[in-house]
């Protein structure tokens, strides 16, 4: 792989992202790991991020040296290319000048990393130190009317780095960038695609798995129907797919599960109806992290009762039944502490949240993936649009967008708000433009209203449309007024309890999408 190491930059996986849409295959490194731990994951290549600190303050990031002396081309960006700058003899100075946003660099000398490229053109910039003096043995590529090195080369040794952040779209010429440092200056072929990862992993899958019976958790999202259609292909009849109802799904779940996806893949699906189990392990409960951890706990209660069927029916085969199918991601793992070291800001269900006398060895072949490529995978096997382009859906459900205690009353006019949302979001044509837009309803929130001639005493409904291309970061859509109006009033003429809608307009960070 290319590995990208973390510097704590919130760029770094979107490094690793734009790196696979370049054709080759990228994972993220903490910058902790030691040079031997590098070499041991046999990198073709190193990305150094950018990163919140500057490289003088104390206890800022640093990077073990003799990754430099591993003859991997290695590209710096940022903080990653003042780490280089500075380990290897140039001068990080601070001038007290600031570049931020928008900037023109003039390319003063020609080299392969900006091969291809307009000489002066338009990067996107994030720093207060700059390199001063760019070490022995390297050429300043470029330049800026504050930055006298903001790009350098030492070809024979293929190390590389730009000041500017060429990952995001803001810079003109970004992704040239990135693909001639791994095409060209590191020799990589463009050949991570849908098609060999979907080999690999059904390859992986079997050798995992061997005649062992396998149990996916199917939960009518796309990662879930993914990994389950991927996993159906490798094992084929070894596969029982569950679907848990556990009461906190959204209107018509149920049934696009049942109907659409069994008639898309043929995969044998066995329905678990466990919304009063779920409801009773819910009761009382209003902490956030108790009811994701109750939540992923359920989950797994509601799969072991249906693997004694299992494996009575796997014995008669003779078949060992001990595996269970998560649509964990890539960013799942990342974001709970699994991938760089990065701190954990809440326990998805899917990774943080399972119980720790787990029966199964679990399967998730969409574990190095983003969500782009799970869409891409998808469509790729053959799974219906509705399916692959679903916006996504948190697994503990609409149980993390009541903020209050979860109740059956509670959920039914949650689910009414919400399929009306969606239901007039879907008619104005804005789905490709919002990323999800969670309804969240204030349970433990009142407020007084007028309707028809009498006072009422209410619950405040949440409109939280985001724009985002990773969840890692968002913004709030500027959804048009009228639509907006428009579910505001059908909100609140047509679901009882509910006599406001607010809208939510916090970007990620600091706020996150859920609620809760
Ligand atoms: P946050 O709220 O962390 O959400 O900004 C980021 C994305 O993750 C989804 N999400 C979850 N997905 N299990 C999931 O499978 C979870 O526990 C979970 N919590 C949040 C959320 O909908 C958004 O897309």
């Amino acid at each position: 792989p290319v590995l990208v190491v973390d510097f704590g930059a919130q760029y770094a996986q979107l490094i690793a992202r734009r790196v696979r849409e370049a054709g080759v295959y990228s994972e993220l490194v903490p910058h902790t790991a030691t040079a031997a731990e590098i070499a041991a994951k046999n990198p073709v290549g190193i990305i150094l991020s950018g990163g919140p600190s500057s490289v003088y303050e104390e206890g800022a990031p640093q990077l073990d040296s003799a990754v430099f002396d591993l003859g991997v081309p290695t590209l710096g960006i940022c903080y990653g290319f003042q780490v280089m700058a500075k380990t290897l003899g140039g001068e990080v100075a601070n001038t007290g000048l600031r570049e931020y946003g928008a900037t023109d660099a003039t390319i003063v000398t020609d080299n392969v990393l900006l091969a291809g490229q307009p000489v002066d053109q338009n990067v996107w910039m994030s720093h207060g130190d700059q390199v001063s003096a760019a070490p022995d043995g390297f050429d300043v590529l470029a330049r800026t009317a504050v930055t006298p090195v903001a790009a350098f080369a030492n070809d024979a040794r293929k190390l590389y780095g730009v000041q500017w952040h060429p990952e995001v779209k803001h810079s003109d010429h970004g992704q040239r960038v990135l693909e001639n440092f791994l095409h060209k200056a590191a020799g990589l072929p463009a050949d991570w695609n849908s098609d060999n990862v979907i080999a690999e992993q059904v390859e992986k899958i079997r050798a995992q798995v061997g005649r062992g019976r396998v149990i996916s958790a199917l939960s009518g999202g796309v990662d879930s129907a993914v990994s389950t259609a991927l996993v159906h292909k490798a094992v084929g009849d070894q596969l029982t797919a569950v679907f848990i109802d556990h009461g906190l799904l959204r209107k018509g779940e149920r049934e696009q599960v049942e109907n659409d996806y069994v008639a898309s893949t043929g995969v044998r699906l066995i329905t678990v109806d466990a919304r009063e189990t779920f409801l009773d392990a819910l009761a009382g409960v209003s902490d956030p992290e108790q009811k994701r951890k109750i939540i992923g706990r359920e989950f797994i209660r509601a799969f072991e009762k249906v693997q004694s069927d299992l494996i009575a029916e796997a014995a008669a085969d003779g078949d060992p039944i001990g595996f269970l199918v998560q649509g964990t991601l890539y960013p799942d793992v990342v974001e709970s502490g699994g991938g760089s070291g990065t701190a954990n800001i809440k326990s998805h269900h899917n990774v943080g949240g399972l119980p720790e006398d787990l029966q199964f060895e679990l399967v998730e072949p969409l574990r190095t993936l983003f969500k782009d490529e799970v869409r891409a995978i998808g469509r790729e096997l053959g799974l219906p649009e509705e399916i692959v382009g679903r916006q996504p859906f948190p697994g503990p459900g609409l149980g993390i967008r009541i903020v209050g205690e979860v109740t059956a009353d509670r959920l039914e006019i949650l689910r009414d708000a919400d399929a009306i949302a969606r239901a007039e979001l879907t008619k104005a044509g804005l789905d490709a433009e919002i990323w999800q837009c969670p309804v969240v309803l204030l349970a433990d929130v009142r407020s007084v209203g007028v309707q028809g001639d009498g006072r009422t005493y209410g619950h405040p409904i949440v409109l939280r449309p985001v724009s985002s291309e990773d969840a890692m970061t968002a913004d709030w859509t500027r959804l048009p007024y009228d639509v907006l109006s428009k579910i505001s009033n059908r909100i609140t003429n047509e679901v009882r309890e509910v006599n406001r809608v607010v809208l939510d307009v916090t970007s990620k960070p600091p706020g996150t999408i859920e609620w809760e």
